[in-house]
């Protein structure tokens, strides 16, 4: 490690040219170094579900190569629903250590902006909708990368909660609702968590862009956090010189090879040079940077290698998928199904469909994933005749998905979808033709399961688009009615990062698995799910809405406008507004059965030790894991005839607020003694109560 003079000596011999050089883009994804004096170039790489593909070092040309596919972890709603934080750490583990194994310095990840909608096309790339689940998790996923000498990169700092007009939109929201649902994640994620480096978010907040932002960058980052890591815009999220400069943030980065022409390379040197800028912001902005390249042992010392795709790595994949999966519904005990069935039907694109190559910058090269028709065929063997028939299609995009969509994302124009009335004919004719040949089948086989849901097609889960409304894509709705009326047994798994509307048909069905993106074993954790081999015991971080109307930004009218959204929903986000509101959504937060039942009594609340204790019992007939939720006990029900729009400031406090958890196994019988602890602290006077 060098010393704090010693890097104070580098600066002081760096010319202003070299120093410049240092702060923004040499790459898609790197940096100037400065040979002479030994300072590397700063290589990034995307990936929160693992390392990214490499590309060509000035353009988005994939390299093609054979040697840059990786683990694929799952997406980090699929780890909140894990709840639990060693899995969060080791999912963070698995990454840096790829991250290292792949040559690279930060890892643009974890994602922790808040859903505060089901129609953000990143949801699936974000934990919650809470922020005490999302801090928690996300602090532990940091430490794991980091153990690695990689930084992580908590990003997009800050309110970038809606991909609509993301490049310009304005969110205006207050500073007290961003300190208790906005900020929390970001806060505890820089400091008890000590990651290393932070992106700055696209959109406005309160009238000026994110990754230039004084106040939030400088006064809350810099000054009332005290974080002296880097801060690097997001890509092409920079729009002026002097106030880039002048804002805490140390690294510009941008999708186009002008390297020279971003605003903080020549024509910030103009401003230096003419005197408006002085040279000790820019000094700052490269002690920050070899600040960082110190703390990855890049500068003196010896660097961890790390290594990627090893065994152990498919092992936590699995692992975390497991205990991912949320048991929405099981009537009359339908699953687990026998696995000496002779004949199974499976039907839906989602069974034989893989994700790891979509969603945006979240895309990665899998070594392999597991389709959950793999999964089940795997687990089964050789004496069940598995049938597969697809159901529907998702096939109705033409011409170009771009596959070098990233170069053209700063343009507002761009379309990434294209559609035609001539295409949604004939694709309406296949479907029929789909669901007949289905519906057909359905007859013939002893066990039926069905796989939908969403996928990473722009206008799904995927960066750039927020989906158009929460309804199941590709007429799935239809065939899963007519399916469930002939065929009223039939399990269902869905795939997605964020609640779709099940009113259509949810009252007739009676075995639902959700299975989020669930990397590479995706499909052997669902396979093992469905057939009993593995206990589900994944919980909703977020609440399943019936329909929009239910969700506060929604009710309000604010979310998705492409010049200004008002967060006037406050701190009335997820289940703290349909609580407050006595609405009771389709599934709420923290929602998920076990093949087994479980009882949680006496809890005691210690304020001296921050904790709560209480006792947990399996009072079932299987072993299992279960998550116990402790929450602090609030305000009332909002007043009978309160308006959303226009009271929410007057409503006083939510009614439960999560503040902490724990997840244990139990045995059959078994009971235990749980101690949980209160992070924050236990707030004087208040009551605390925990459920399972
Ligand atoms: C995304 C970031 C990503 C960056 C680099 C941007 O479009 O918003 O999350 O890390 O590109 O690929």
């Amino acid at each position: 490690m060098l010393t704090k003079e010693r890097i104070e000596e580098i600066i002081a011999e760096l010319t202003l040219d070299e120093k410049l050089s240092m702060i923004h883009g040499n790459g898609m994804f790197e940096t100037a170094g400065v040979e002479r004096l030994n300072i590397p170039p700063l290589i990034f790489s995307d990936g929160p579900m693992g390392v990214r593909l490499e590309f060509e070092k000035d353009s988005w040309e994939k390299k093609g190569l054979s040697d840059d596919y990786v683990t694929y972890l799952p997406c980090n709603s699929a780890l909140a629903a894990t709840f639990n934080r060693e899995l969060a750490y080791e999912t963070g583990s698995v990454l840096g250590e790829e991250a290292r194994g792949r040559g690279k310095d930060v890892i643009l990840g974890p994602g922790v902006n808040i859903k505060r909608s089901p129609l953000c096309g990143r949801n699936f790339e974000y934990f919650s909708e809470d922020p005490y689940l999302t801090k928690e998790l996300a602090v532990e996923y940091v430490k794991g990368v980091q153990q690695w000498d990689v930084s992580a990169c908590v990003k997009h700092f800050l309110a970038n909660n809606q991909e609509t007009a993301r490049l310009e939109v304005d969110t205006i929201v207050d500073e007290e609702v961003l300190k208790e649902i906005y900020m929390p994640a970001f806060h505890d994620v820089l400091t008890r968590g000590g990651c290393y480096s932070l992106m700055g978010s696209y959109n406005r907040i309160n009238g000026k862009f994110g990754s230039q932002h004084t106040h939030y960058l400088n006064d809350v980052v810099r000054d009332e956090w005290g974080y002296d890591g880097l801060i690097v815009s997001d890509w092409g999220a920079v729009h002026d010189t002097a106030e880039a400069a002048e804002s805490g943030l140390d690294v510009e980065m941008s999708v186009t090879p002008d390297y020279d022409d971003y605003f903080m390379a020549s024509p910030l040197k103009k401003l230096v040079e003419e005197g408006r800028i002085s040279e000790e912001l820019i000094n700052k902005k490269t002690e920050h940077i070899l600040i960082l390249m110190n703390r990855l042992n890049m500068l003196d010392g010896e660097r961890k290698s790390g290594a990627y795709n090893t065994e152990e790595h498919r092992k936590k994949a699995l692992r975390v998928a497991e205990e991912s999966v949320v048991l929405l519904k099981n009537d009359k005990n339908i699953l687990p199904l026998d696995k000496k069935v002779k004949k199974l039907l499976v039907i839906g694109e989602n069974a034989d469909k893989l994700h790891a190559l979509g969603g945006g910058s979240a895309e990665l090269k899998s070594l392999y994933e597991i389709s959950p028709l793999m999964g089940i065929k795997k687990l089964l063997g050789g004496n069940t005749a598995v049938k597969y028939v697809k159901g529907y299609s998702s096939d109705i995009y033409r011409g170009d998905v771009d596959e070098k969509w990233q170069e053209r994302s700063l343009d507002l124009s761009f379309v990434r979808v294209n559609s035609s009335e001539e295409a949604d004919e004939k694709m309406k004719e296949l479907r029929k033709q789909l669901r007949e040949e289905a519906l057909a089948a359905a007859k013939e086989y002893e066990n039926i399961i069905f796989v939908g849901g969403l996928d990473h097609v722009p206008g799904h889960d995927s960066e750039g688009d927020d989906r158009q409304d929460i309804k199941l894509p590709y007429e799935q709705d239809i065939l899963i009615k007519e399916l469930l009326k002939i065929r009223p047994d039939m399990v269902m798994v869905l795939t997605g990062g964020c609640a779709v509307d099940m009113r259509e048909w949810i009252d007739d069905s009676h075995a639902l698995l959700w299975g989020w993106y669930g990397g590479m074993e995706g499909g052997t954790a669902v396979a093992e799910a469905l057939f009993g081999d593995i206990n589900p015991s994944g919980r909703l971080p977020e609440t399943f809405y019936h329909d929009l109307s239910e969700c506060s930004a929604h009710a309000i009218g604010e979310y998705g406008h492409r010049d200004r959204v008002e967060y006037k929903d406050g701190i009335y986000v997820g289940y703290r507004y349909t609580d407050k509101f006595g609405i009771t959504p389709q599934f709420p937060f923290g929602y998920g059965l076990s093949y087994t039942t479980f009882e949680c009594s006496n809890a005691v609340t210690d304020e001296e030790s921050s904790t709560v204790t209480c006792e947990v019992s399996n009072t079932g007939s299987r072993a299992g894991k279960v998550s116990i939720l402790v929450y602090m006990k609030g305000g009332d029900e909002a007043p009978a005839g309160s308006d959303a729009q226009n009271d929410i400031s007057t409503i006083g406090e939510p009614i439960k607020v999560l503040s902490g958890f724990e997840k244990i196994f139990l045995e059959p019988g078994e009971k235990k003694t749980v101690t949980v602890n209160i992070t924050d602290g236990v707030i004087k006077g208040r009551e605390y109560f925990a459920v399972v």
